[in-house]
């Protein structure tokens, strides 16, 4: 006999988003069947191996735990679609690459041949909620797709519920969010459609922790959250340049900025640059938007975030030059940490990816290290011409090289025997530490010149 299930709920798009909120409604709600669908079957095949497509502290154990009970992965997506009166939607909306607003604006292909697939797969009437990062006014247009076509009695509410998870903390990030928004028309259809979802979420998060608004307030919230995100570290960034100047250190800046209730202490840690998938690509949808609205000033304000960004990496390219008494050509350069932050192997966006591009420009010989990104960073270096080879032990990585540049804070980094690695390199051996996270004064005296960010620099010479 099939179990029977309170709601059937699905998601299309088993990525980064999908994968982990889909475990994590599973885990909370087992009376709830959920069913994950992606094209890519390799993905698939993954989900519902024991070597997950992602890595995530945590997934593993909830995955463990739900899957084959009311957790499924599926390559079905039509059946799965007919079968379900609740569809998530996250699929990727990458920046787009040609055409009007490449750079800049949404690549909204995938997401919309997902809409047409509801559209044509469906038998009932169902609830869409959007759940990928999407420009503001996109639930609009989802909305016209599905009910433009009129299909005999069926309806389609759209909803926004944008998603607020980081990598490397997603977990707990779901379990405890500081809050979860729900955007609905506020038609009689739905505020219905608006309920039903709040009262998943409502299983195991207190009730005034889920916002509800209309679906443009809620689109826009998500942009902005992580506009404001992202611009702090831009801020903090900028002030790591002037620091370096002036030999003013930018931790004990941010320390006491941090302090100020008003402004508060996260995301205020000097860095390579932020990546990621989600800060650059809303920015700069947020841009577009203003740009279209004819907003030039605002659109430029924004914009500024990213140059920052991108000047912070190139930088940190030019200290390195510096440093190294101006060539680095075939010299042996050893990246600490691929990754876009610690605890994932996403390397979407990474500063590693320009780092290393750029060393490669100077002829440097790169050898990459990470503990669990080296499969993304062969791929995002396939291509790229000149010396390179991955090894994960870092020990194996360093030897022989003439600088580490770590550009991840993985925390094994921190715990490193820097006597037995600077033993083991050319000399004078340099450190560029793009994340603030080793005992510079300890690598200093071991022997290294030491290049924290925003700090002044220890050197012999
Ligand atoms: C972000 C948002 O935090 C999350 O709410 C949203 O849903 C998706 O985008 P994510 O990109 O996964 O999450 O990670 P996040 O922790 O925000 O870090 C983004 C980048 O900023 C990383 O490269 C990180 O290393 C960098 N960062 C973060 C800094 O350089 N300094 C800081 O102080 C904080
Ligand atoms: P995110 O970080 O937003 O989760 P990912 O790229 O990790 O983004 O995941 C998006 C997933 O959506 C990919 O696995 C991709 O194969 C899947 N996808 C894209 N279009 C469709 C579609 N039409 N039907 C099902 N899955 C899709």
């Amino acid at each position: 006999m099939p179990v029977k299930f309170h709601k059937n709920i699905l998601c299309i798009g088993a990525g980064y988003v999908g994968g982990p909120t889909m475990a994590m409604i599973a885990h909370q709600c087992p009376d709830y069947r959920v069913t994950v669908v992606d094209v890519d079957a390799r993905r698939i095949a993954a989900w519902n191996s024991d070597n997950l497509p992602i890595y995530e502290p945590g997934l593993d154990a909830i995955v463990r735990s739900t899957r084959g009970r009311n957790l499924f992965f599926s390559t079905e997506v039509a059946q799965a679609i007919k079968d379900n009166e609740i569809i998530f939607v996250s699929v990727n909306t990458p920046t787009k690459t040609f055409g009007a607003g490449a750079g800049m604006a949404a690549d909204l292909q995938y997401w919309e041949k997902t809409a047409r697939q509801i559209l044509t797969h469906s038998e009932s009437s169902k609830i869409v909620i959007e759940k990928s990062t999407l420009p503001v006014k996109t639930a609009l247009a989802m909305e016209c797709i599905l009910n433009g076509a009129e299909k005999n009695g069926i309806h389609f509410d759209v909803l926004s519920n944008p998603e607020f998870l980081a990598e490397g903390t997603a977990i707990k990030d779901m379990t405890e969010p500081d809050r979860v928004l729900i955007g609905s028309r506020e038609t009689e259809s739905g505020l219905k459609a608006r309920h039903e979802l709040v009262e998943i979420y409502a299983r195991w998060i207190p009730r005034e922790k889920i916002i509800t608004s209309n679906i443009w307030s809620c689109e826009l919230s998500k942009l902005v959250s992580n506009a404001f995100l992202a611009q702090r570290i831009s801020s903090v960034n900028a002030i790591s340049a002037l620091c370096e100047k002036t030999e003013a250190d930018v931790a004990e800046v941010s320390r006491a900025v941090g302090m100020d209730s008003r402004i508060g202490a996260k995301f205020l840690n000097a860095s390579v640059g932020f990546g990621g998938s989600c800060f650059k690509k809303d920015i700069l949808n947020l841009v577009y938007l203003c740009k279209h609205y004819h907003l030039d000033e605002v659109a430029d304000y924004w914009e500024s975030v990213v140059r920052i960004n991108e000047y912070q990496q190139e930088r940190f390219i030019l200290n390195m030059l510096n440093a190294m008494f101006n060539t680095l050509a075939g010299k042996k350069i050893c990246i600490l940490g691929f990754a876009f932050k610690a605890d994932t192997g996403d390397t979407r966006e990474s500063p590693a990816i320009f780092i290393a591009r750029r060393l490669m420009e100077e002829k440097a010989d790169l050898v990459v290290s990470d503990p669990k990104a080296l499969a993304n960073a062969r791929e995002d270096l396939k291509g790229a011409s000149g010396s390179i080879s991955f090894i994960e032990d870092p020990y194996e990585a360093a030897r022989g090289s003439h600088a580490i540049a770590l550009l991840t804070e993985w925390s094994t980094y921190r715990g490193l025997d820097f006597e037995k690695i600077y033993r083991d390199m050319a000399k004078p051996a340099f450190i560029f530490d793009g994340r603030n996270i080793l005992d510079h004064q300890k690598c200093f005296e071991i022997g290294f010149d030491v290049y924290p960010t925003g700090k002044p620099p220890l050197t012999h010479f």
